[in-house]
């Protein structure tokens, strides 16, 4: 018996892949097809594959000419299937020439012509409508928006807004952009989408500004300084029929899911405490240190640790903090989170630098994310008896802005008006915090 076996996406199954499937079955006796897995595409740059992976088995399956169908998970797994299924030979289309000539010592490698014309990128291009971005602000987030951008199918940065025309105008020529602006309102009337990535307290009037001209919005983190404007603001996605979501990138990273899950599957029991730090020594003459411009370590950093404890232990019974201060702006904070049966300590500094780690203890062992934990990568969970402790490492690229690029495009595509990975729920409780560290401090200030 003569073993073939394919591989492939096979998203949105069309005719190239039908006939590479049936000349490939014509090339032997029994037909073995490896449908990529979910993850294993994240991680090798395929954010956009619009079928889950069990429908993409199921369109392969109807077509009957494959005799086995497998999963591949990770990379390098074509070996061992190959010696595993003892394959004769090993084909994929002709895109791939050259690319699988080191498998030639384990089995024969055929490149079979690509059939012209079709391709699951242009499906998915015919199904996503071209989203022509705005993005107000040209600052180093800005900066790393446009690069990660390019990873999204469908997402074109047209146009860039600075109040200060000289910085629009270099950031449109770095990034070859179609114009800039120092007028707000006309980036809003020329794009379909904004992304804003002002000083946070404009956030607000140009998110407002915005959804009342009908623009979906993406905004930094955290959207408003105060709770009441942002659920005013989603009040107004809401009619409009628009999508507002908060750009906390961390939330939108397969290695932050992953880990999120694992944590509330309790592999480590009951979860008691969480200790996340997350500091960044910034430059004392940037915005940051600006307490008129809401700097500061909370209004700056908080956002991303405040999501692990709203992911996983939900709303605290009490809070309390202790900073250190500069020209009234907290350049290291502790968060002192209260549950029913569990705590938290959050660390956040610009002025004091610490190990980036995230540690989740509960009563059957512990999760050790290794710095920066907010580019969740890699991680253990680790037990009494060491030899059950288990290491995860799950690809994060870049800078994991495309992440949440890919996510926003979705909703705005699917036509839906918020993310599970970050609820609207779970953006205002975080802000509650927020605003209840400013309040605080506001009436320290004048005690
Ligand atoms: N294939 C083909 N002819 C096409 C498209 C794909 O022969 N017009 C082959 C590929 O060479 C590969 C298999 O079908 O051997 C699965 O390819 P896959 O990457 O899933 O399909 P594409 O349409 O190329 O997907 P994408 O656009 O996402 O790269």
């Amino acid at each position: 018996m003569k073993t073939i076996i394919t591989y492939g996406t096979f998203d949105l199954f069309h005719q190239g892949h039908y006939n590479i499937l049936k000349r490939a079955k014509e090339q032997g006796d029994y037909l073995i097809v490896g449908v990529t897995g979910e993850q294993y595409d994240i991680e090798r740059g395929k954010l956009n594959v619009s079928q889950t992976i069990a429908e993409r088995i199921e369109n392969i399956r109807r077509t009957g000419l494959a005799d086995k169908i497998i999963t591949e998970e990770y990379e390098g797994q074509k070996i061992s299937d190959i010696k595993k299924y003892h394959v004769d030979v090993f084909v994929i289309g002709s895109d791939w020439r050259g690319k699988f000539d080191f498998l030639k010592e384990h089995c024969e490698v055929l490149y079979l012509e690509r059939t012209k014309d079709i391709s699951s990128t242009m499906l998915r291009n015919k199904e996503i409508s071209n989203i022509q971005f705005g993005i107000a602000g040209s600052g180093r987030i800005a900066e790393r928006f446009v690069p990660e951008s390019k990873y999204v199918s469908g997402c074109n940065i047209r146009g860039v807004y600075s109040r200060n025309i000289k910085n629009a105008s270099k950031f449109c020529n770095k990034f070859e952009l179609e114009f800039c602006t120092d007028d707000y309102e006309e980036l809003v009337d020329k794009c379909d989408v904004i992304y804003i990535a002002t000083p946070h307290k404009l956030h607000y009037q140009m998110t407002k500004s915005a959804l009342k001209k009908g623009k979906h919005v993406l905004c930094e983190k955290p959207i408003t300084l105060n709770s009441n404007q942002l659920i005013e603001l989603y009040e107004i996605a809401d009619k409009k029929k628009l999508v507002l979501m908060e750009g906390i990138k961390t939330a939108y990273s397969p290695g932050f899911n992953r880990l999120i899950d694992l944590a509330k599957f309790e592999v480590i029991g009951k979860i008691c405490h969480i200790d996340a730090t997350f500091t960044k020594l910034e430059n004392k003459s940037n915005r940051e240190f600006d307490f008129e411009q809401a700097g500061g370590s909370v209004n700056e950093l908080a956002s991303y640790p405040l999501l692990v404890v709203e992911k996983l232990l939900g709303k605290p019974k009490a809070i309390s903090y202790n900073s250190i201060y500069e020209n009234n702006v907290d350049i290291f904070t502790k968060i002192n989170l209260e549950y029913e049966d569990a705590f938290a300590t959050l660390k956040v500094g610009l002025g004091v630098k610490s190990e980036g780690d995230l540690v989740i203890s509960g009563t059957k062992g512990y999760i050790y994310v290794f710095a920066p934990w907010w580019k969740t990568q890699e991680f253990e969970v680790r037990r009494e008896n060491r030899n059950l402790n288990k290491k995860y490492f799950i690809q994060f690229d870049g800078d994991g802005l495309r992440y949440e690029i890919s996510e926003f495009m979705k909703l705005i595509n699917c036509k839906k008006k918020e993310s599970w990975m970050l609820s609207r729920s779970n953006s205002i409780n975080i802000v509650k915090v927020i605003e209840d560290f400013s309040r605080l401090n506001i009436q320290n200030m004048h005690n």
